[in-house]
């Protein structure tokens, strides 16, 4: 409908209304000692609201404060502790951000880092955003896994620092002694809290502290890019659970928070998905051969596109990007880069763990009795949306942003897209630059390996910076679909993924 149209529908009364409230905006603004093309009167957006619930709001008690966070560095091993002694404060906590894998707020710096929220009495408070923000190539990208976030290690240098201090210790200082939180930098045993935290509620989340422990099997996952979010209808890496705010809230599941808590916080969490909904993949920032795209398209076509679907042919300006990256890239904090859209179709499947390959413990990890259960409670409206019992394998996942989401598969294997599509190169193991980025391989920049170095595999800290494909949960095998390809072939289509 045109505007012209629309309005000559309005009814006269409330055209004389806006006439009014317009008037009265303008005496308002006018005799205001504010400047009018500063005072920009509009509601705040849905997807607006929910970027603030998310980063103002804590939801969950405090981990830790400023002054153990500022006591952290005393933890750490020569020569890092002799660095951070010499270093003012405002390096101390860029030492201590690059450590644990925490950024600051992009533009406007608060005293926690972005992925904890500001509580009461100098409290820092984890969000969502711990796992799904982080740094790719250097810059914080909104809905990006935070593949440098070291919880397991950040968690216990706070229990220290708490128990030299006198300060009570929370939930997490204690659970991290029962359970690993996460064996490499970058992925957590975020799928086996979600079990415990269900295993102490009813179906309508009523908490019972006198349940038994469920049969736990830790591994480690990468989190998932936010931004394919609204390409999907199930969610998880199995594909197993319906796709709703709800879901979203699991994480909130601690003791102190019962049902009367989630009810009231709802309406948080709509806008919330609402801003995970509104988010896109991140353009590649660096230079792309449109032509070679162009061939990779081809060859994407006729092997990936079954499973991955189709996107848009690369235009011949593909390579633009580079230059243009950071257009239009402030209009929203969390618009730290350039961002597209180039997904036309998507057939969301599950490809069952025979023919995939890829690391089997994380779809075993859960029964079909766990996710059925999952489907009996608030999370799934009491099994109104269903949930599916027995995916038997992984979701092919959308590939918008893929240049984004190193390392790969779901555990956070193989570092870089040529070793997704050639098997039998993929390191045993490797280890990342700080910020690196690959642009020939296409991932991360990584150290090699046969092996993690026999040193570094006895120092439990140091060895959370190396990833080991021989570890259980960590296989870097399956997917064996690009090994039939030339080289040449191999080459255009990580060209064409760039575009993506
Ligand atoms: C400790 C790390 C961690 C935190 C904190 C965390 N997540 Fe996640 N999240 C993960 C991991 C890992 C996965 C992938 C799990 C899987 O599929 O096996 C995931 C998956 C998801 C997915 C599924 C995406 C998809 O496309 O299927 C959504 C949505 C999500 N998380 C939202 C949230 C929200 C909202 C919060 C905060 C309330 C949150 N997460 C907090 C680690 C985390
Ligand atoms: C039979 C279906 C199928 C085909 C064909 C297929 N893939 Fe995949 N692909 C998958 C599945 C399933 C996964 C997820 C595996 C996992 O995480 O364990 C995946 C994962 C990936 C990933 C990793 C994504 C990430 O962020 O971790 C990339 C990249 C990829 N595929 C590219 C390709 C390309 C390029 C081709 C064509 C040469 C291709 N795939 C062919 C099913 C397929």
């Amino acid at each position: 409908m045109s505007s012209e149209k629309s309005e000559s529908l309005l009814p006269r009364r409330s055209l004389a209304v806006a006439a009014v409230l317009f008037s009265v905006i303008c005496v308002y603004l006018c005799s205001s000692a504010v400047p009018f093309s500063v005072s920009p009167i509009r509601a705040e957006t849905p997807e607006e609201r929910g970027f603030r619930h998310l980063t103002t709001k804590p939801y969950l008690t405090p981990d830790f404060d400023d002054e153990v966070f500022a006591q952290l560095y005393t933890q750490w091993d020569e020569p890092s502790l002799k660095a951070a002694e010499a270093a003012t404060p405002a390096e101390r906590r860029a030492l201590t951000f690059a450590r644990y894998g925490l950024t600051e707020f992009p533009g406007s710096p608060r005293t926690t880092a972005l992925q904890y929220t500001p509580a009461p009495d100098a409290g820092w408070t984890m969000n969502c955003l711990a796992c799904h923000t982080g740094r790719v190539a250097g810059r914080v990208i909104f809905g990006a896994p935070n593949t440098h976030y070291l919880l397991q290690s950040l968690t216990e240098d706070v229990r220290s620092v708490k128990l030299r201090l006198g300060k009570r210790l929370t939930h997490m200082d204690k659970g991290s002694l029962l359970y690993p939180l996460g064996g490499s930098a970058g992925t957590t045993n975020a799928v086996m809290f979600g079990h415990i935290l269900l295993n102490y509620r009813d179906p309508d989340l009523t908490f019972h502290a006198d349940r038994p422990l469920p049969v736990l099997t830790h591994h480690d996952v990468d989190a998932i890019p936010w931004w394919h979010y609204k390409h999907k209808s199930k969610l998880y890496v199995d594909g197993f659970a319906p796709k709703n705010h709800r879901a979203l809230m699991q994480f909130l599941l601690i003791p102190r928070n019962g049902p009367d808590k989630f009810a009231a916080w709802e309406p948080e969490y709509k806008d919330i998905e609402a801003w995970i909904t509104s988010l896109e993949a991140p353009k590649y920032p660096f230079a792309i051969d449109a032509d070679l795209a162009t061939r990779g398209h081809q060859v994407f076509e006729k092997n990936c596109a079954t499973c991955h679907g189709h996107y848009q042919v690369p235009s011949p300006l593909a390579g633009e990007g580079a230059r243009r990256a950071d257009e239009g890239a402030t209009a929203h904090p969390w618009q730290t880069t350039a961002t597209h859209s180039t997904l036309i179709s998507y057939p969301e499947k599950i490809i069952p763990l025979e023919e995939i390959g890829t690391d089997p413990v994380r779809l075993n990890s859960m029964s079909v009795g766990g996710r059925e259960r999952y489907g009996t409670t608030w999370f799934t409206y009491f099994g109104r949306e269903p949930v599916v019992a027995d995916p038997g394998g992984y979701v092919a996942p959308p590939l918008e942003g893929v240049w984004a989401t190193a390392p790969y598969f779901h555990n956070g294997s193989v570092p870089t897209l040529i070793d997704v599509l050639k098997s039998t190169e993929r390191p045993k193991a490797w280890h990342r630059t700080p910020d690196g980025y690959d642009t020939t391989r296409v991932g991360l920049e990584a150290e090699r390996l046969d092996a993690v170095p026999p040193a570094i595999a006895r120092d439990f800290r140091a060895r959370r910076l190396y990833f080991d494909t021989t570890l259980d949960g960590k296989s870097a095998a399956g997917h064996t679909f690009g090994d039939k390809l030339s080289d040449e072939e191999r080459k255009a289509v990580v060209e064409y993924l760039k575009t993506l």
